[in-house]
């Protein structure tokens, strides 16, 4: 299906908060005031998706944060400030948090989400950001959590022997899991409140330790650096700053 990715304008806001409630019905849309407040502090993080008729298929929200301000292991509400992104840090972050991306449910798997995420790594190399991070939230892991734990579970997803209607999906896009968080989301059956913590590392400006690994069990899923890849044996380092 063909669609466009335009930068979000305050026109949006209402076909976005029902969007929202498509997406999400069990939690609290964006309210009007968050969505304006995300165009005041950081216009060009904030994307919508449109069909050739015009109608909003699909909308991602992003802002840039230092992350080694923030406890890795944190919120989604750490990581935006209550959903304000008041904590968007352009002078000394170099990670584009992805807060949102969510696609009207006629319309997924008919490549919306892939469009939203082009344009969100785009938005990362024109800046010249280090990497883009985001929660993923684990949508099929609440259906089996009392054959798996949250670990397993996202171990049989990168390793292809399961499929999660989110994290493969972002798999697929080019980010890896570099640790998993509970309490993520907080109106999220679907998960119950488990995430994969996922990246993409910019190698245009990344140094071999930005590709380091938090836990040792996701090391053979990482995304290794130019040096790794020509043999030079896995990368060094935990998380790169900013
Ligand atoms: C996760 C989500 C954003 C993905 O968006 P989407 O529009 O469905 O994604 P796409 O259609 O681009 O890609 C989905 C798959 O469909 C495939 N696809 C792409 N175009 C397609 C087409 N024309 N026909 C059929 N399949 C297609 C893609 O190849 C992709 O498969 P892959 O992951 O194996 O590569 C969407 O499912 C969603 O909104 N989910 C609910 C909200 C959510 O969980 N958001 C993430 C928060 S962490």
């Amino acid at each position: 299906m063909q669609c466009f990715v335009s930068p979000m304008q305050p026109s949006d806001i209402d076909e976005i908060i029902a969007l929202c409630r498509r997406v999400y019905p069990s939690s609290p849309p964006w309210t009007a005031a968050q969505l304006l407040s995300h165009l005041e502090i950081f216009a060009e993080g904030q994307q919508v998706a449109r069909t050739a008729e015009g109608a909003l298929a699909g909308m991602s929200a992003s802002l840039i944060v230092r992350w080694d301000a923030y406890d890795a292991l944190g919120t989604w509400r750490d990581f935006t400030s209550g959903g304000t992104f008041r904590n968007h840090d352009p002078s000394s972050g170099r990670t584009l948090y992805g807060a949102e991306i969510m696609v009207d449910p006629t319309v997924q798997g008919s490549g919306v989400g892939s469009a939203l995420y082009r344009a969100r790594r785009e938005l990362a190399e024109t800046l010249g950001l280090l990497r883009i991070r985001a929660g993923a939230r684990l949508a099929g892991y609440g259906a089996v959590h009392e054959q798996l734990t949250p670990w397993d579970y996202v171990l049989d997803v990168v390793s292809d022997r399961r499929r999660d209607p989110t994290l493969s999906f972002q798999l697929s896009r080019g980010f890896h899991v570099f640790d998993v968080v509970h309490g993520y989301l907080e109106h999220d059956p679907a998960s119950r409140g488990w995430a994969a913590l996922i990246q993409w590392v910019n190698p245009a400006v990344a140094t071999q330790s930005d590709y380091g690994v938090a836990d040792p069990r996701l090391v053979p899923f990482m995304a290794r650096s130019p040096a790794c890849l020509s043999g030079e044996g896995l990368p060094s380092g935990a998380d790169g700053t900013g």
